[in-house]
């Protein structure tokens, strides 16, 4: 029996597939069909920042009020209905997922600046996390900020967030930084037990009709992984902690391309949506006939086979290649 099990952020998986953050991972309908359909551990959506401070300004303000209609009473909370408020909602998921699931929960918290709202990572871990998946989704539009500035700031995020936690620390990034290898060892020693690479930026789209902006999300294709895989196999010998593949992973072998390259594991979120969480038995299937077929026995026998450091050109993930990959176009219809 070919064994799929993984380590990542020190934690022990059954298998490298992880249901990553979206609608279906805090839907906790869905949460025992994403178990025994295989996953090795489960991301749940995030709570944000804004969401955070969003609340407590409507709780301090609600409190604010009551304590002047009842100036007596200003000493206790106002009966607010504290399991209405978001935060609160989300730590109940969070305890929610741990009791019912018994594969690793890991809670995601997005925000990009540093401030009081990071102690809500202690809350989540408090909750029952197995982990911690900070989200830096971002996108810098101000022409006075720097890249050196922006990385700071994410640097310094990622070490408040470890200070205030024990659970393992994953951070999920964007692709779009300058020189991403030094800025990866860089949260790697501010604390990240792991990187997941990488985040899908949206961009809106314009209504014709109304001459406005809208939001328009779109769900991935499976060439988008090649983003990740790139970045995974330039990345996998230069950094000691775990890496997480996302975008892109649709089949059983986008996840063999990135296993290959040096992910410990792969997550997916559109493939699920647009499937069901059924299709990571799909998934496993190819995966698992794949590996019997040339006799590989585990995961760890393949994983980073095909990495920067293992190919005997390296360049092939080097800017020479653009030169090949450029001339290697060919027409295959001819109109
Ligand atoms: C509807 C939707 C909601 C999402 N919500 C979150 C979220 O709360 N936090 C997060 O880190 N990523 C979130 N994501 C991003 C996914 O976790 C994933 O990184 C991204 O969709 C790329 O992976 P995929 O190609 O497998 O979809 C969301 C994606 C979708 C489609």
């Amino acid at each position: 029996m070919t064994d799929l099990t993984t380590r990542y952020l020190g934690l022990e998986l059954r298998s490298p597939l992880v249901a990553s953050a979206g609608p279906h991972t805090g839907d906790p309908a869905m949460w025992e069909r994403i178990e025994q359909a295989g996953a090795g551990a489960i991301v749940l959506p995030s709570l944000f920042e804004e969401q955070i401070e969003h609340e407590s300004f409507a709780a301090s303000f609600a409190y604010e009020h009551s304590a002047d209609m009842h100036g007596e009473a200003s000493s206790y909370l106002p009966d607010l209905p504290m399991g209405e408020v978001g935060p609160a909602r989300h730590l109940g998921l969070v305890e929610q997922a741990r009791e019912r699931l018994s594969i690793p929960v890991i809670a995601s918290l997005n925000g990009t600046s540093p401030g009081g709202w990071v102690k809500y990572a202690k809350h989540l871990a408090d909750a029952g996390a197995h982990a911690i998946e900070l989200n830096l989704y971002d996108v810098v539009v101000d022409p006075q900020v720097t890249s050196a500035d922006v990385e700071r700031r994410y640097v310094e995020l990622v070490e408040e967030v470890r200070a205030e936690i024990q659970v393992p620390l994953a951070v999920k990034l964007s692709p779009w930084f300058t020189a991403l290898g030094n800025f990866a060892v860089r949260l790697q020693d501010a604390g990240a037990d792991g990187l997941v690479l990488f985040n899908r930026l949206y961009q809106p789209d314009i209504d014709l009709d109304h001459l406005s902006v809208v939001p328009r999300l779109a769900l991935s294709s499976s060439s988008e992984s090649r983003l990740p895989l790139h970045w995974i196999a330039n990345l996998r010998g230069a950094l000691r902690c775990s890496l997480a593949a996302t975008t892109g992973a649709h089949d059983g072998a986008d996840v063999l391309k990135l296993l290959l390259v040096g992910a410990d594991v792969v997550m997916t979120t559109s493939a699920l949506l647009r499937h069901g969480p059924e299709h990571l038995i799909v998934m496993e299937r190819f995966m698992r006939e794949w590996m019997h077929e040339r006799e590989y026995d585990s995961v760890d026998e393949l994983r980073g086979s095909v990495s920067r450091e293992n190919v005997p050109d390296p360049q092939v993930y080097e800017r020479a290649n653009y030169y090949h990959v450029l001339h290697s176009w060919a027409p295959t219809t001819r109109r």
